[in-house]
This record gives C-alpha cells, sequence and structure tokens, in this order.
C-alpha cells in the first residue's frame, strides 16, 4: 500500500517549484528545520523540499504531479501533532506540503452561524474572527495560538470545551478536499441537514492527512458568551469528580463549559517549573477541578447557580476549598494552571503520555486502577493524571521515579503502554482521546482496533489513495 521509499527525481522536483513559483518553496535546511521535529521531539526526519501553495489550485497541481509520479506528500498544518503524525520519516523520500500560506477568512455567515476559512487559519485567528462577528467558535486547546484548522479537522481535535460542544468533527459543515489523484472536491456546504448520501466529509476529519488534503472548511459558529464563570475546587477525593459535574449539570441547566481535573503532584510540578504560577487553594488536597460554566445570556444565573452548589458540594465533604474567579484576568489565572501542566512536563523533560478516554462515570476507577498496576511495576514511578474529565479524556503521562535515568525509563515505553493500555481496553475505553494515531501508535492501533474495524479502514484508504501517496506510515 505505502509508495516506496526512494529518492524524488531532481526533474520532478523542479516542476513541483515550477508550479509554487519563487515564495511557495524551501529546500534551505536551516528554513526546514522546524518542519522536520515533532513537537514532542521524538522524531525527526528529513525532506529535499517543503511546499507552501497558497491556493487550492496549486496543492492540487502539486497532488496530480506527485501522484502521477509516486512521490509521497506529508500535509502540515501548525506541527502540534501529539503523535508524530505531521512530519516526514528520515528516509527524505516525501515532500512537506505546508497549509500555512493558505490563511484566508473566506467569509462569515454570521445569521446562518457559519465561517469558512481555508485550512493554514490559525485557530486563535479563527476564533478572534468569530468573536469580531460577535460568535464563538469554540475549539479551544493548548496549542491554538499554533495549530489551524486544517490540523484540527484532520486529528479531530478535541480540547477542553468537547463537553458542550463535541469535538472538532461536531463542528464542521463542510469541507473543500484535494484528493489523492488531484482532483479538487468541493463539498464547502453551510448546511445543517444534507442527507444525500455518505457524509464524505467524515471521512477526512480524523484521517491525519492520510485520505486527501484539506484545503477550506466551513464551520459552526455559536452565540457568543455573556455570562461566564469561573472556579477552582479542590476535592476531598478524586471521586468526587465526578458527582460534583453531575451536580453542576443539573444546578446549572447543563451549562457546564469546562471541567478539567488537575492533581496535586502536576500542580506541584508546575510550580517547581513555573515558580510564578499562583494557584489560589489553601489547605492539603490531592485532587482540583477547574470548572467553568457560560450562558449567552447576560443574567443567566451562573454565579448564584455555582456557589449554591458548591456550597452544598463542601457540605457533603465533595469539595474542602473553593476560588471563584472574580474577573476576566483571575479566569484567566485559574486556565493558567491548566495550561502549565502539560507545559510543565515538557520542561522536564517528557514522559510517557497515554491520551485515553473511557466513560466519564469510570475515570476515577481508571486513574487508580492504572496508578496501582504502574506502581506495581516501577514503584516510585511518577504518574501524572489531568484532563478533561468531564468528557472522559484523561491523559495520563508517566515520568521516570525521582533521581532514576530518564532514557532507561524511556527504554521501558512499550511495557508502560501495555500496562496503560489493556486497562483501558478491559474497561472498554479509547488508547487514542483525542490526539490520534500518527506514528506513535500505529502498532497500539493494529493490536487493539478488531480486525473488521482495521479492514475497513483499509479499504477506505485503498479506496481514496490507492496509489499510497498521502501521508504513507502514519495510522495504518
Ligand atoms: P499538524 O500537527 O501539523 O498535523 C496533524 C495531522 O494532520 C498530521 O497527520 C498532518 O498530516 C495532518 N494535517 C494537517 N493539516 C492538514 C490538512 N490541511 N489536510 C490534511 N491533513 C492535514 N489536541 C487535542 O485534541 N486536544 C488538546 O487539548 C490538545 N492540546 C494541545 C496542547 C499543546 C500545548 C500542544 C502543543 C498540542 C495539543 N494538542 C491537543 C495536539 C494538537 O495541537 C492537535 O492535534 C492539533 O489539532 C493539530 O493541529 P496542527 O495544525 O498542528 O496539525
Ligand atoms: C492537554 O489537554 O493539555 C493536551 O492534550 C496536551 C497534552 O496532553 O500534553
Ligand atoms: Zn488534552
Amino acid at each position: 500500500m505505502n509508495a516506496i521509499a526512494r529518492p524524488i527525481p531532481d526533474d520532478v522536483l523542479d516542476r513541483i517549484r515550477a508550479i509554487l513559483g519563487p515564495k511557495g518553496w524551501t529546500s534551505d535546511a536551516h528554513e526546514l528545520e522546524p518542519h522536520l521535529i515533532d513537537e514532542r521531539r521524538n522524531y525527526r526526519g528529513a525532506t529535499p523540499l517543503l511546499a507552501r501553495p497558497q491556493a487550492t489550485e496549486e496543492v492540487a497541481a502539486i497532488v496530480r504531479l506527485c501522484a502521477e509520479e509516486g512521490v509521497p506528500i506529508v500535509p502540515q498544518g501548525g506541527n502540534t501533532s501529539m503523535c508524530g503524525a505531521s512530519v516526514p520519516f528520515a528516509h527524505g523520500g516525501e515532500i512537506v506540503l505546508s497549509l500555512s500560506r493558505m490563511n484566508r477568512v473566506r467569509g462569515i455567515d454570521a445569521l446562518n452561524h457559519t465561517i469558512t476559512v481555508e485550512a493554514g487559519c490559525v485557530l486563535a485567528d479563527v476564533q478572534a474572527a468569530a468573536a469580531d462577528a460577535d460568535r464563538l467558535f469554540p475549539l479551544s486547546l493548548g496549542g491554538e495560538g499554533t495549530c489551524q484548522i486544517g490540523g484540527n479537522l484532520s486529528t479531530n481535535a478535541g480540547g477542553t470545551g468537547v463537553l458542550s460542544y463535541g469535538n472538532a468533527r461536531d463542528l464542521v459543515l463542510g469541507l473543500e478536499v484535494v484528493l489523492p489523484d488531484g482532483r479538487v472536491w468541493d463539498g464547502l456546504r453551510a448546511l445543517r441537514k444534507d442527507n444525500t448520501g455518505y457524509d464524505l466529509k467524515h471521512f477526512f476529519v480524523g484521517a491525519e492527512g492520510t485520505l486527501g488534503i484539506i484545503t477550506a472548511a466551513v464551520l459552526k459558529l455559536f452565540p457568543r458568551p455573556r455570562e461566564v464563570v469561573t472556579a477552582l475546587a479542590a476535592l476531598g477525593r478524586m471521586e468526587a469528580a465526578v458527582e460534583l459535574l453531575s451536580r453542576m449539570r443539573a444546578a446549572t441547566g447543563d451549562m457546564v463549559t469546562g471541567f478539567e481535573l488537575m492533581p496535586r503532584n502536576a500542580i506541584d510540578l508546575a510550580r517547581h517549573h513555573i515558580p510564578d504560577l499562583m494557584v489560589p487553594l489553601e489547605g492539603e488536597f490531592g485532587h482540583c477541578v477547574l470548572i467553568e460554566l457560560s450562558s449567552a445570556n447576560p443574567d443567566g444565573g451562573l454565579g448564584a447557580a455555582l456557589e449554591s452548589a458548591l456550597g452544598q458540594a463542601f457540605e457533603d465533604g465533595l469539595v474542602t476549598d473553593a476560588a471563584i474567579a472574580a474577573s476576566e484576568g483571575q479566569a484567566a489565572g485559574l486556565w493558567r494552571i491548566r495550561e502549565a501542566i502539560p507545559e510543565s512536563q515538557k520542561m522536564e523533560g517528557g514522559g510517557i503520555k497515554h491520551d485515553v478516554s473511557v466513560a466519564v462515570s469510570r475515570v476515577p476507577e481508571f486513574i487508580r486502577e492504572a496508578t496501582a498496576r504502574a506502581e506495581a511495576v516501577l514503584p516510585g514511578i511518577r504518574v501524572f493524571a489531568f484532563g478533561h474529565v468531564g468528557d472522559g479524556n484523561v491523559h495520563f503521562n508517566l515520568n521516570w521515579p525521582e533521581g532514576a535515568d530518564r532514557e532507561a525509563f524511556l527504554a521501558r515505553w512499550e511495557e508502560f503502554n501495555r500496562v496503560v493500555h489493556d486497562l483501558v481496553a478491559e474497561m472498554g475505553g479509547s488508547i487514542s482521546a483525542e490526539h490520534g494515531i500518527g506514528r506513535l501508535k500505529r502498532e497500539e492501533l493494529a493490536r487493539y482496533a478488531p480486525e473488521v474495524e482495521l479492514d475497513l479502514m483499509r479499504r477506505v484508504k485503498a479506496a481514496f489513495d490507492p496509489a499510497g501517496i498521502m501521508n504513507p506510515g502514519k495510522v495504518l
């Protein structure tokens, strides 16, 4: 299935350069560098050429040429992939195609609550364009200042708003895609109802660039929140998180738009690396949750509902302390704690990450059992289990014991994958909740996915990309 890794002939590279014009490509080692190494520094690749097309027709012309010549293409957005999906292999027989110059907002239809953007729009810019039109684009994640909407759709990105607004898949109405043979599929429909046969856009969402190149998208917008209430609550015990979430949903008429679990040890590590990080909670606690409630109604009574629900939770021992943000600045400060958690783990050196999901109700059970199993294998292992508890997604990250050798620990990656992913499978969960498969979890997908699913995925890949030129060696 995969195109054979072989050097790309010079004349083919010259023809690609001619399509792009002088500003549309680079082969300069210095300029290529950030495009060849992945976000987590696990993979370093090589390429003779980075293509930077500025229009769909240019993408199509390049893909047509690559299809004729059997040249594999790695589509790249902001290169923030957590699973090595966006960088080429080291053999150097692939071109990288960056969408970053295709970053125009093509239009906003405020009354239809839609925005049409090119794939290279940075997520934060899409959010800002929506806000300028008094609308909300709710996809939100730590990498939003760098990642692009084409990458978000291609990974079906999750983030912190999923419990209320869904994943990237739920936010897209239409796509424009350059297919692996160079044809352009114009599926840029702005319709909320459309049952005309198979819903083709969903093949490309979460496909990690293996089925085609997304060049533009129609995205859903929402009314902009007028009342946002943010709080940090220390929990009596981790299990209280799920009960508290359920109570908050009921107390607010389902207005919980963020609910993130943070363990004490992850906060301590964050403070260690980022000493000015403010954590406004008193006393000892094992876990806390960041709660965000929001409503398009300026007087939705969310503050009162939060205080009353927290008060009751305090009486019932679910919560031991809480801080409610009194200003937008304070709310940003609470979110800063959440952002500092993965940031500080990267500063610590980066460990073995797992991005898993189970039923929301079983998150505490998963964390306790997975922690016990990891500690049984390696006493002293540092477990940082945090994340989007509101949608059942836990980042179960493992670091070497204090004083132990990091490299020796990382060499046991496979062993800890088994510990964590076997439990996920026992609990009917997912081994990749939001980051995708890429290169990192290809073997894990092959191990845990039912054969019939793998067979269907391979057939889909073969139907869309029979020559195997689109991001080969990723996902399958
Ligand atoms: P890239 O990394 O460039 O590419 C990702 C994949 O999509 C690759 O397979 C690539 O080939 C493909 N691709 C990119 N653009 C296109 C296109 N136009 N057409 C076809 N294929 C394409 N992810 C979450 O889901 N939730 C989080 O909370 C989250 N938090 C993060 C926090 C930080 C600090 C960082 C660094 C990353 C985080 N991520 C998170 C991971 C990452 O940001 C997302 O996966 C993001 O959606 C990737 O977008 P990108 O533009 O960087 O894509
Ligand atoms: C997060 O939720 O912070 C991200 O998915 C990043 C990570 O796992 O490191
Ligand atoms: Zn996440």
